[in-house]
């Protein structure tokens, strides 16, 4: 699993920490809410995995340095619905069987675990937004599920707080205007007031696995 958000994040980010952050910043966000520990330790490793459609999407979308025009972001927005295609447990008859006929049939149980089921529904849903106006599923409110909720927060603060190969870092205090500004449209409004509350936290994160953007150049 952890190769695969590797790969992933390596399609459109050359540090390979944004994969790291957005899942640890998730789990504070889900350990402010009273989430159990469990479902805290699964939604990190989930979040992870958050992006990895953009294995189906073209490099020359990924690198783009201006913004993209109508028809590719309707090619971007894809990645919601790959992810979730390349994550979600199959139910391919030849599988099934070969699993059956494992005597560690255990080994194979990693795409039907809960873990990847909540990947799964991470990679779908972590761009739909709280009015309804995100995608691919249009979802609104609750209708989007909780870690889909808490992931975009997670993602949309790291990609504003960080630089992108069309983007600069913005400074925090712009980071954080941003995201009040998308409370009850893009947000959740409860689960930007966890953010928020957890922000000394979510701050030693973002040192801690600060960019190094020399890493990949220098491969
Ligand atoms: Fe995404």
């Amino acid at each position: 699993m952890q190769c695969l958000a590797r790969a992933a994040e390596y399609r459109d980010d050359d540090s390979g920490q944004h994969v790291i952050r957005v899942g640890r910043y998730a789990a504070l966000i889900a350990e402010q809410l009273g989430c159990a520990p469990v479902y805290v330790s699964m939604l990190e490793q989930a979040a992870h995995l958050h992006d990895v459609g953009k294995i189906g999407v073209p490099d020359t979308l990924l690198s783009k340095k201006g913004k993209l025009d109508p028809s590719e972001f309707e090619r971007m927005k894809l990645h919601c619905e790959i992810g979730k295609r390349i994550i979600q447990p199959t139910n391919d008859g030849k599988w099934n069987q070969l699993r059956r006929n494992m005597v560690r049939a255990n080994v194979l149980s990693t795409a039907s675990s809960p873990m990847m089921t909540l990947a799964a529904t991470i990679a779908l849903t972590h761009h739909e937004r709280w009015d309804g106006s995100g995608y691919p599923g249009g979802l609104a409110g609750e209708e989007i599920p909780l870690e889909g909720r808490i992931t975009a927060i997670a993602d949309v603060f790291d990609a504003l707080s960080n630089e992108r190969p069309y983007k600069d870092a913005l400074p925090m205090q712009d980071c954080l205007n941003i995201l009040e500004e998308g409370r009850g449209t893009h947000f959740d409004p409860h689960i930007l007031d966890a953010f928020l509350a957890c922000l000394n936290k979510v701050l030693e994160v973002k040192a801690a696995f600060a960019d190094n953007r020399s890493l990949k150049s220098s491969q």
